[in-house]
C-alpha cells in the first residue's frame, strides 16, 4: 500500500524570474512548469496521491488544467501562503499519508533515479534532503571585495525531492513563526527541532528555474529529450 504523498509547490510568484504570471505556471515546451514534477511523481509506483499548492488565485485554473491531464493517481489542488513554508504547510496539511515528499515545481527534471535515492536513506532518517556538490569556488564578499574562500568539499548544494515523516514536520512547523528570516526549506525546520537531516545525492540536472538564464536552458534540455 503507497504510504508517501508528493507535495508539489508551485505557490512562489517567480520575482527572480520577472514573469507577469506565476513561475509555476509559466510553459515549459508546451505545458506549464508544475505539469512536468506532476507527471513524474504520477508515474513514480510508491507515491499515494500528489497535493499540488499554488498561488489562491489561481486555484480553479490549476483544477482545470489538472482535469485535463492524465493522472492515475489523486492530484488535490490548494492554496499557498505568502512564505514557501506556508505553502508547505497546507500541502503537508492535504496530504493522508504518514510520509511526504516536498518537490519544488522550478524543478521540472527530477527523475525516478533521483526519487529512488532519496527513499533509499528512509529507513535512517525522518527527513531526508537531496543535494549534489558544489563544483565553483566559493567566496564570501562584501561591496565588490572578495572576502575568505570557503572549503567547497565540505559544502553542498541543497535541492528537492526532500522526504519528511508527516507528524514530524507538523510539529516542526510551530518552530516557523520564531525563525527570521523564514527558513528556505522545511529541513532547516526540522534542525531547529534537533531532527537528524541525512542527505542523498542528487542529479545537477534537477536544477531549479530561478532566472531567465534557466529557462532558456531548460528549454533546450526539453528540446533534446523530445519532451512534448
Ligand atoms: N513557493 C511556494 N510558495 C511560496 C514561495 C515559493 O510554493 N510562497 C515554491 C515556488 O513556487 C517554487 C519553490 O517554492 O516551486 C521554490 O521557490 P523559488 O524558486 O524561490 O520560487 P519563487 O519563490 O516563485 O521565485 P522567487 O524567489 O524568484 O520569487
Ligand atoms: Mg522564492
Amino acid at each position: 500500500m503507497p504510504s508517501i504523498d508528493a507535495v508539489i509547490v508551485a505557490a512562489g510568484s517567480g520575482a527572480r524570474l520577472g514573469y507577469t504570471i506565476p513561475k509555476a505556471f509559466v510553459d515549459l515546451c508546451g505545458k506549464p512548469l508544475f505539469m512536468h514534477s506532476c507527471e513524474k511523481f504520477d508515474t513514480y509506483k510508491l507515491i499515494g496521491s500528489i497535493v499540488l499548492v499554488v498561488p489562491a488565485e489561481k486555484t480553479n485554473e490549476a483544477i482545470e488544467i489538472i482535469s485535463k491531464g492524465n493522472f492515475t493517481k489523486k492530484v488535490r489542488v490548494v492554496a499557498g501562503g505568502k512564505e514557501r513554508w506556508q505553502s508547505v504547510q497546507n500541502g503537508v496539511e492535504a496530504s493522508p499519508g504518514p510520509w511526504v515528499l516536498i518537490h519544488d515545481a522550478a524543478r521540472p527534471f527530477v527523475s525516478h533515479a533521483v526519487i529512488d535515492s532519496v527513499l533509499e536513506k528512509q529507513a535512517n532518517y525522518d527527513c531526508v534532503i537531496t543535494v549534489t556538490p558544489e563544483v565553483d569556488t566559493i567566496r564570501h564578499f562584501v561591496n565588490d571585495r572578495a572576502l575568505t574562500t570557503l572549503d567547497r568539499s565540505s559544502v553542498v548544494r541543497v535541492g528537492t525531492p526532500q522526504l519528511f515523516k508527516t507528524s514530524l514536520l507538523k510539529e516542526a512547523f510551530l518552530k516557523a513563526l520564531s525563525l527570521n528570516p523564514p527558513p528556505t526549506d522545511e529541513a532547516m525546520l526540522m534542525e531547529a527541532c534537533g531532527i537528524p537531516v541525512g542527505i542523498a545525492w542528487g542529479d545537477p540536472l534537477n536544477f531549479k528555474i530561478t532566472t531567465k538564464s534557466d529557462l532558456t536552458l531548460a528549454e533546450a534540455l526539453c528540446a533534446l529529450n523530445g519532451v512534448r
